[in-house]
């Protein structure tokens, strides 16, 4: 069979295929070894890891919705120690890139962890300011301009490893937003978090979350990610891997196409442990119907 290129580059970080985890949605990929290869996996983007464990918000934290789900998890994490220790020993036995997204509540914490990591044999660094299930750090910064660029330049100054600025959906304009993190020395950006939203039970007449509100992810919120990947992608220079409810590869083809450069797979990883394989054959299958010998050709290549 005609092989296609795959391979892909996320500042100067050659991945095999453009083909990641979102974060929050495959640990550190421990539950997912029995279901798929992660050497299949252009990269692994672990969940939120903070200076110290936290345990996340009160259950219920998980809703299902139509064409997706609720979280707000709050970023349980078992802090940077036990994850040095643990989960790169894990991941370095696979023939995948890592990617480490970093959670805080003040700049000072991302830099703890950000330096923390700094002699580890991780590939990239992403930067959240973008969860809303938390009430501080996260998309408290990650909404203001001013904030992002500030925040991005202080985690950039002390970064030994390439930095993604990972971005929220809950502002009224995301190109500002991305042009900020570019300007505090992002090198790449990822895009969508998720939405903030709300589910009541109405026999109880209650939030279905202990928290109220949560984030939204799944397929319903595809054209609003998107939507942001092609208006960012038009806005600035640096590399976005896109994400937003990307359960096919012809989902993956559409952020593609918008200006992505790697996309991530996240709640379909719920409904299907196997989706991100099934994602990469996708990608490769659609390349070959239509001609293409090299992912790259594709990027951005809309014709109206
Ligand atoms: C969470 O742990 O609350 C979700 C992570 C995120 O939205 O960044």
């Amino acid at each position: 069979m005609k092989k296609v290129n795959m391979k892909i580059n996320i500042a100067g970080v050659e991945l095999e295929n453009p083909v990641m985890t979102a974060s929050g949605t495959f640990g550190s990929g421990k539950e997912y070894g029995e279901y798929i290869d992660l050497s299949e996996l252009g990269a692994v983007v672990v969940k939120g890891v903070a200076s110290t464990p936290w345990k996340g918000n009160p259950s219920p934290r998980i809703a299902e919705t139509y064409g997706g789900m609720l979280n707000s998890v709050g970023l349980q994490n078992p802090g940077i120690k036990e994850f040095i220790k643990e989960d790169i020993p894990f991941l370095k036995q696979y023939d995948t890139k890592i990617i480490v997204n970093i959670a805080g509540r003040t700049v000072e914490e991302y830099c703890e962890v950000v330096e923390a990591l700094g002699d580890t044999d991780i590939d990239l660094l992403e930067l959240n300011i973008s969860c809303p299930n938390v009430k501080e750090g996260g998309v408290c910064f990650g909404t203001d301009p001013f904030m992002v660029e500030e925040v991005t330049k202080e985690v950039k100054k002390v970064a030994k490893q390439p930095l993604i600025v990972k971005l929220t959906p809950n502002v009224t304009d995301i190109v500002p937003i991305a042009k900020a993190a570019v300007k505090g020395g992002a090198d790449a950006l990822s895009l969508i978090n998720t939405l903030l939203g709300m589910k009541i039970d109405i026999h109880r007449r209650k939030p279905v979350l202990a928290n109220r509100m949560g984030g939204f992810s799944g397929p319903a919120i595809k054209p609003v990610a998107v939507r942001m990947v092609h208006q960012v992608a038009e806005a600035v220079d640096v590399p976005i891997i896109g994400m937003g409810g990307i359960m096919t590869g012809e989902d993956a083809i559409e952020f593609i196409l918008a200006g992505a450069t790697g996309v991530a797979v996240g709640t379909a990883n719920f409904a299907d442990p196997t989706a991100t394989i099934k994602v990469i054959e996708g990608i490769e299958n659609y390349l070959l119907e239509y001609g293409f010998e090299n992912i790259e050709e594709l990027r951005g290549n809309l014709l109206g």
